[in-house]
């Protein structure tokens, strides 16, 4: 059965998105298995594909108890092979963790990616990182999304003006802020440990909640792209 009869937003086949940050300790890994697990939990057909050295994704997945997404420990040069095999053996989302450093992996993670997820926390390092990150994902013409990391809760429902500050300077960016993000909470840190997400740790939680939000934004961005793949092209030649 192809990838869109199971899941209708996906009729033109797989998704690769790249979660990128040039800065250690943004929350690149946290984000790429919370929005891995919460596709793995829609029913989609996951892999991640940590280019990352530190090989957090697989200290978090193999403390994992029930079934999860796929996990392939690899380097970035293996990445485009990887992503046509995955969409060959029918995986609906790669979701790429990449390292902080060096900057021709990221360039290669981006080039490899149909959607690049920055992540940075509102922090003065992190959205100089950012901006960096944002401005290599725009010279290789790909689609981008950057999404706030440990913002500060609101205070009587008004944000913080550190969070208020970094959504305006990363605008600058030219990239879309996401209209969610995660705000710091200790779910993350324990949710991780035993390779769950925080809606399987926590379900009536408020990172569930907004895990939740930021998925379905995510989701729908990357079914709107454009993709070049060879179920787009099975499909075209169809049509024909
Ligand atoms: N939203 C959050 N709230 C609280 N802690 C977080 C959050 N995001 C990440 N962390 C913690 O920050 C640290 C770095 O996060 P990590 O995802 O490993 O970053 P990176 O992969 O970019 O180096 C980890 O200890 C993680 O548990
Ligand atoms: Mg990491």
């Amino acid at each position: 059965m192809a990838t869109g009869e199971r899941f209708g937003y996906l009729a033109d086949g797989m998704r690769t998105i790249a979660i990128i940050s040039s800065k250690g300790g943004s929350g690149k890994t946290t984000l790429t298995l919370h929005l891995a697990l919460a596709a793995f939990a829609e029913g989609a057909r996951v892999v991640i594909a940590d280019v990352d050295g530190q090989r957090s994704v697989g200290q978090s997945l193999r403390a994992r108890q029930s079934p999860g997404p796929g996990l392939v420990e690899t380097t970035v040069g293996k990445l485009f092979t990887l992503r046509v095999t995955a969409e060959r053996e029918g995986c609906d989302y790669v979701f790429i963790d990449t390292p902080n450093a060096p900057d021709r992996d990221l360039v290669t993670a981006i080039g490899v990616a149909d959607l690049c997820v920055l992540v940075g926390r509102p922090t003065f390092f992190d959205i100089t990182a950012a901006a960096r990150a944002a401005a290599a994902v725009r010279r290789l013409g790909k689609p981008g999304l950057i999404v706030l990391n440990q913002a500060p809760p609101k205070r009587m429902g008004v944000e913080s003006s550190a969070v208020s500050r970094a959504a305006e300077a990363l605008r600058l960016t030219g990239l879309p802020l996401a209209p969610y993000g995660l705000r710091s909470r200790t779910v993350y840190q324990l949710c991780v440990a035993h390779g769950l997400s925080a809606a399987e740790y926590q379900a009536a939680g408020a990172g569930a909640a907004e895990v939740g939000l930021l998925w379905r934004h995510v989701r729908d961005l990357a079914a709107a792209l454009p993709v070049a793949g060879p179920a787009r092209a099975a499909r075209a030649a169809d049509a024909s």
